[in-house]
């Protein structure tokens, strides 16, 4: 039996099969999971990725700036399954100009649509989920440490330092309804998401070096294993936590 037998889950941000959502969506339903789909924009190609899947899963259009979207979330969802106990955020996104090194002269504009796409919307999402969460659940979210300065990744870093700070609050406020909200802080995996930092280059070559246990730039699967077990039955008493998929690059000086 699988860690995620009879369990709804809902998965955002798949775009292609590269995607960390893309190996969450495919690992919970070798595990058991009932799964459902939210694409961004390219909703064909995102439909042509699920068919890649083990099992056929639903597609719905989630743009996590749109209100309407986020307001009728949870009634899209009901069509399709009859409550949640897990629910994915592997959503970022960040101008050109707010990444590869610009960081003093980004513009506000620019910082605000950073942090309403890859931060606020943790609680967007979170909460538009809710009204299928009656009986407690658990959301997790993707991250890249942000204790420190990184090269390049300049306000998406400040963005992930927000999403740190508000899976903390969520994991207080949600906590009562017996909703856990944890992150997985992975280390540099080539997506699309990766490909559109300038620079990303120079965590590709240091990173397989410093981890103690190495590094596949090209395997999301150890991440997503990480969002599917925080999803199970086996961390009851964990949330507000940031679990660590780097290859232990975190834990390592100079
Ligand atoms: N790739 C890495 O090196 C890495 C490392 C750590 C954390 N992460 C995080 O993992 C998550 C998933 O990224 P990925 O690396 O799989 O890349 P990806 O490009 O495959 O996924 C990013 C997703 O964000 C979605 N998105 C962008 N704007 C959106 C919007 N307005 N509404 C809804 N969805 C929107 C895109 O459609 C896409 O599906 C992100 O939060 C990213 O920061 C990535």
């Amino acid at each position: 039996m699988g860690i995620l037998e009879g369990k709804r889950i809902l998965v955002t941000g798949v775009l292609t099969d590269a995607s960390i959502g893309f190996a969450v969506a495919k690992i919970a339903q070798e595990e058991g999971a009932q799964v459902v789909l939210t694409g961004f924009g390219r909703l064909s190609l995102v439909e042509r990725i699920a068919k890649r899947l083990p099992q056929p899963a639903p597609v719905l259009e989630l743009d996590v700036q749109n209100t309407e979207h986020l307001d009728t979330l949870a009634s899209r969802v009901g069509e399709h399954v009859d409550g949640l106990d897990g629910v994915v955020h592997s959503i970022g996104f960040a101008p050109q100009t707010a990444l590869g090194g610009n960081f003093l002269n980004t513009t506000w504009e620019d910082v605000a649509t950073a942090l309403h796409i890859s931060t606020f919307s943790y609680k967007s999402l979170a909460v538009a989920c809710l009204p299928l969460m009656k009986e407690g659940g658990s959301v997790v979210g993707l991250d890249f440490d942000a204790s420190k300065a990184w090269p390049v990744y300049d306000w998406m870093g400040v963005a992930k330092a927000g999403l740190e700070s508000a899976n903390r609050y969520l994991a207080r406020d949600l906590g009562k309804q017996g909703i856990r909200v944890n992150l997985v802080a992975a280390g540099p995996l080539r997506t699309m998401a990766a490909k559109s930092i300038p620079g990303f280059k120079e965590f590709e070559d240091s990173w397989p070096d410093k981890a103690p246990l190495g590094w596949d730039l090209s395997d999301t699967a150890p991440a997503a294993r990480a969002c599917v077990a925080l999803m199970s039955d086996w961390f009851p008493a964990t949330t507000g936590e940031i679990l660590h998929v780097d290859g232990g690059v975190h834990a390592i000086g100079a």
